[in-house]
This record gives C-alpha cells, structure tokens and sequence, in this order.
C-alpha cells in the first residue's frame, strides 16, 4: 500500500522512547471478527441490553452462553492479519511500548504480543459469578455452565455497567499519559473509559495518531489520520519504523 508519510510524523517515530498502541474492533475485522457498530455491526442485528449485561445473563443463562458461544465458534476459526503481527513486532524497536485493547478476541496473544493490557477481558475465559474462579474450558459438562463450587460460570468480558479490570484500567491510563505516540486503532471512540485514553494522552504531550477507514470522535483531536484498513497502514508504519530507527541505532 501506498502512504504517504508526513515528515513530523516520520521524526516522531524516530525521536518516540514510549509508544502506545490501543486496538479496538476494526482491528480484527480484516481477520473476519464482526465490529460492533457500523452497516454490519453486532449491534446491528443484536440488542446488546438483551446480551451483553449482568442483567440479561441473570433473567436467561441460556441465551447470553449461546450468544458467547456464537462469538467463540467465530474466534476459534480465524487468525491474526498483518495488523496484528506489525504490532507484534514493534516493542523491541522502543524503550517503552504498551499495547491495550478493547478486543476480547485474543488475536493479538496469537500473533505473538506477548504483554496486553486487556481492557473489557477475554472471552476464551470463563468466570464463576460466586468464588471468582477463572477457567478457560470449552467443554462443559452442562449448559449453561456451572463452577466446580456450584455457581454460575459467565465469559469474563466485561459487560455494560460493570467495571473495568482495575488494574487493566490504571495501567492503561498511565501509559497512555506519558507516552510520545499513542496509536488509535480501529476504534470508534464511544466507549468509555477507553474513548478517553487518547485525551489523556493528548493532554500528556503525545502525537496521536488515528489509523481508520472511517473518521471517527477522536478525528478531530489527532495529529495524523491514515484513513485505511490496519492490516495495510500497521505493516507500512513497521517498514517505517524499521528504517527511521536502525538508523538512528546506527548513527548513536
Ligand atoms: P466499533 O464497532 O464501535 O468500531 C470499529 C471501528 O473500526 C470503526 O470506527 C470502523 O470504522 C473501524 N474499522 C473497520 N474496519 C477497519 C479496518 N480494517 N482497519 C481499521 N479500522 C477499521 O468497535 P470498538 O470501538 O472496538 O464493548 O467498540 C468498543 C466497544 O463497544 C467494544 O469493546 C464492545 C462494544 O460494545 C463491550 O462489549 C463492553
């Protein structure tokens, strides 16, 4: 793909110690995993009051598993794209590197990120709803679920109206306040609290950079807007980043 590369932008990359990047769905889209919003987004063909709340999963177990287990089936058959595995590779180009995400999908651990601060949780997990056991069975020997304790085992996501992971959450908003170059990917910014990562770190001095086909909430606070898919503009900022910092090792 062919980008064009501004020059702040291209001495940020060579200048940057600490670099966040924080994914959302479009990410995973060009691995085949719906968005949410948008012409064909979950919430589209979904209400997600009737599937992704504490509420819903306590009035019918059953239809909130099959909805999981709808997305799982999705998940287990797809992989990474080039989006994921240039994220992958960027730590070791920086002093500091962050990678957060919105996603559950997993996809990123795949492609071989080692280090994710996983905001709204994963969905490969499960979690009992009364002793906070973890697990990541697939086979269950009843449905809906239980616990070896006798709870109700629930997908550790992270619902609407429930908290964030807390520790996943401060990590994520200190990082993103003392970075040099926060990257918005694939997001469309409404969710909070992950929407306000990128004010925080517009507020602490980073460059921020937006890679999306479509303009979004954040467009207007961004310093550089690749409008393109991620698997195309991630694996063309890698190259990038490739020859602006060996360079720069080189010239040290
Ligand atoms: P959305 O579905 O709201 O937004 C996806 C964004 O990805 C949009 O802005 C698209 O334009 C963009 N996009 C689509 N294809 C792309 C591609 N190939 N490359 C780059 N960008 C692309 O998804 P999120 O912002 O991640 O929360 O949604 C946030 C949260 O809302 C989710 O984590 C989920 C949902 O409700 C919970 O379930 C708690």
């Amino acid at each position: 793909m062919n980008i064009a590369f501004s020059d702040r932008f291209l001495n940020m990359l060579k200048t940057a110690r600490r670099v966040v990047v924080s994914t959302g769905a479009g990410v995973s889209a060009e691995s085949g995993v719906p968005t949410f919003r948008g012409a064909d987004g979950l919430w589209k063909k979904f209400r997600p009051e009737e599937l992704a709340t504490f509420e819903a999963f306590q009035a019918n177990p059953q239809i909130v598993w099959e909805w999981y287990q709808y997305r799982r089936e999705i998940i287990h058959k797809i992989k990474p794209n080039p989006g994921h595995y240039a994220i992958a590779q960027m730590p070791k180009f920086f002093e500091a590197f962050d990678l957060v995400t919105q996603n559950v999908d997993g996809l990123h651990r795949a492609a071989g990120s080692e280090d994710v601060i996983e905001l709204h949780g994963n969905i490969m997990r499960n979690k009992c709803v009364d002793c906070g056991g973890l697990n990541d069975d697939r086979e269950f020997a009843q449905f809906p679920p239980l616990c070896r304790c006798g709870g109700r085992l629930r997908p550790d996501v992270v619902w609407f109206g429930e908290m964030l992971p807390a520790s996943a959450l401060e990590r994520a908003e200190k990082v993103s306040t003392s970075c040099d170059i926060f990257f918005s990917v694939g997001t469309s910014g409404v969710v909070q609290p992950a929407a306000s990562l990128p004010y925080l770190a517009r507020r602490g001095g980073a460059f921020v950079v937006e890679i999306n086909p479509e303009p979004t909430e954040l467009t207007y606070i961004t310093d550089e807007h690749f409008v393109g898919r991620s698997g195309e503009v991630l694996p063309a900022i890698l190259e990038k980043i490739k020859s602006v910092r060996s360079r720069s090792l080189t010239a040290s």
